[in-house]
């Protein structure tokens, strides 16, 4: 489709992963301070099988991922504009996970979106607009969330099998406010995705 141009920076961003994202002391760091944040009241989102978790970032954490993230897109110098999320996809939800096509909406402006894999016990690719990645533990995904459309590819979870990442939403120096023609295109796009995720998984 054809992107007016102040939408075209978030979706010329070529979806990207990241390798040995954290170093181990950093990663262990980073699973710490998610503990710390466990107040027993982390969000469950059944229909999708994962838990969510708002994660209060405290340096160095959080200049690492600004760091390395800047050289690729200039982010915005306020660290209180990200977000930070924690998430763990899990059977014990109730339910079984899943990621069907979709684009983020929880923000009003465009977004510049970072998953970085945690603890799994098993593999899961991402796709974004029609690309799959393979990514495995400590390795981060950086795509748009806002204006890419991504998904994963349908997998058995084991009652067990559990797949932790941290989710961050980076807001970008210039950010650009989603408007009625991005939602137009965008939620015309995901019916005709989510139409060939029905076909290709649901439609025996
Ligand atoms: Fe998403």
């Amino acid at each position: 489709m054809k992107w007016p141009s102040k939408d075209k920076p978030y979706f010329d961003l070529k979806p990207t992963v990241i390798p040995d994202f954290f170093t181990e002391s950093e990663y262990k760091g980073l699973y710490e301070l998610i503990e710390k944040h466990n107040f027993n009241d982390d969000q469950l989102n059944a229909q999708m099988g994962y838990f969510a978790r708002n994660v209060y970032i405290e340096e160095p954490y959080n200049q690492i991922m600004l760091d390395k993230i800047n050289k690729i897109y200039p982010l915005n110098s306020d660290p209180d504009k990200h977000m930070f999320i924690y998430n763990r996809y899990t059977w014990k939800t109730g339910n079984p996970p899943v990621l069907k096509p979709h684009f983020d909406t929880m923000i009003d402006n465009g977004s510049i979106t970072l998953t970085i894999i945690l603890d799994t016990t098993l593999d899961w690719n991402i796709i974004a607009e029609d690309e799959e990645f393979e990514i495995k533990s400590n390795q981060a995904f950086l795509f748009s969330g806002t204006h890419h459309l991504h998904w994963r590819p349908k997998i058995e979870f084991g009652p067990d099998d559990y797949y932790d990442f941290f989710l961050v939403q980076f807001i970008d120096k210039n950010p650009v406010k989603l408007d009625d023609y991005y939602w137009g295109h965008m939620v015309k796009n995901r019916a005709e995705k989510s139409t060939e995720w029905w076909r290709q998984y649901e439609s025996e």
